[in-house]
């Protein structure tokens, strides 16, 4: 990503299919429907219908196998390594300012939670994007269960680092591991999501899997995979891609068409799949949720 190298929007031409049907909201539950019926997708509950994606489904293979997770390597293609990280035994480390640090089970902590489906869209700094069906439960749900002090300002993230199966982590290039965080309002609002499935399946571990974060109001570098350890902070933290470029990446990262990244526009962004190339939104189309968040933070560098 912070290599002039490589260009993420570049999809092989093998990716490439052709352009997929806008669906309306009805039309996409229909397209669902009919994918149960013919077997590619298990039966599922319907999305909560709070949150509208506005444009069809990227399809499953894409959204599973053109994947950024520099753990196992830089080139989008890490579906075989990541078959190696084991998703069972899993343990979430919850520590710094909450009432009792403690180490917790995810299966433990799925008895715990309500969850749900919920189909975001998903944008990257590189300027790729998809829409997808994610499960999971709110993050606000893991803030009760943490029971932060009121010291706490910052949710921070950190992944996994299996050195055996992430042959990424011997990389000079990076500062390992990849840490992500959220201010704390953020992390209550309505819109951050602890994801476990995908397409009604677990959501297998080239994505993020057993435990990730999506947060479709921001580039998706926010978004860490793998997590391990969730620790609340009364300083923010320093991220994994601002700590290695911070000219490029900042800590908000909330999408804007409007400020382009230093080396390309971010005005549009192209679907994976269909390679259609459409015009990226404020928030990536999640204002009503979040605008409000950044009213009192108008001297940080919100969009990058
Ligand atoms: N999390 C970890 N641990 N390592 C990564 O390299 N890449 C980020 C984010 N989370 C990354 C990560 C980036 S740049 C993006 S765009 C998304 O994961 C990609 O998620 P996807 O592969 O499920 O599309």
């Amino acid at each position: 990503m912070h290599i002039a190298r490589r260009r993420g929007w570049e999809i092989p031409e093998s990716r490439v299919t052709p352009e997929a049907a806008m669906l309306n909201r009805r039309g996409l539950m229909a397209g669902v429907g009919a994918l149960s019926i013919a077997g590619a997708l298990p039966a599922r509950a319907e999305p909560n219908p709070k949150f509208v994606p506005g444009r069809g489904l990227t399809e499953e293979k894409y959204a599973t196998s053109y994947n950024n997770y520099y753990e196992f390597n830089d080139s989008k293609n890490v579906v075989d390594q990541a078959q190696a990280l084991k998703q069972r035994p899993w343990t979430i480390a919850l520590g710094g300012l909450i009432k009792t640090p403690r180490t917790i089970d995810i299966d433990d902590l799925l008895k715990q939670v309500q969850s749900e489906e919920r189909i975001y869209r998903h944008r990257c700094v590189e300027t790729w994007a998809m829409t997808v069906p994610w499960m999971g439960f709110s993050l606000a749900q893991l803030l009760k269960i943490a029971e932060p002090l009121g010291s706490a300002k910052y949710v921070v993230f950190e992944t996994v680092q299996d050195k055996v199966a992430m042959p990424g982590l011997g990389s000079p290039f990076y500062t390992w591991p990849y840490v992500e965080g959220l201010a704390i309002d953020e992390a209550a609002n309505d819109l951050a999501f602890m994801v476990t499935g995908l397409y009604g399946k677990p959501v297998p571990p080239q994505n993020g899997g057993p435990l990730r974060i999506a947060l479709p109001w921001k580039y998706g570098f926010k978004s860490a995979k793998s997590i391990v350890k969730i620790t609340f902070a009364e300083k923010r933290p320093v991220t994994f891609w601002e700590g290695l470029q911070s000219r490029e990446y900042g800590f908000w990262a909330n999408v804007n068409p409007d400020v382009p990244h230093p080396r390309w526009s971010q005005a549009h962004e192209r679907l994976l799949g269909s390679n259609e190339s459409v015009p990226t939104q404020i928030y990536n189309g999640y204002a009503e949720f979040v605008a409000g968040l950044h009213e009192g933070r108008k001297s940080e560098k919100l969009f990058m």
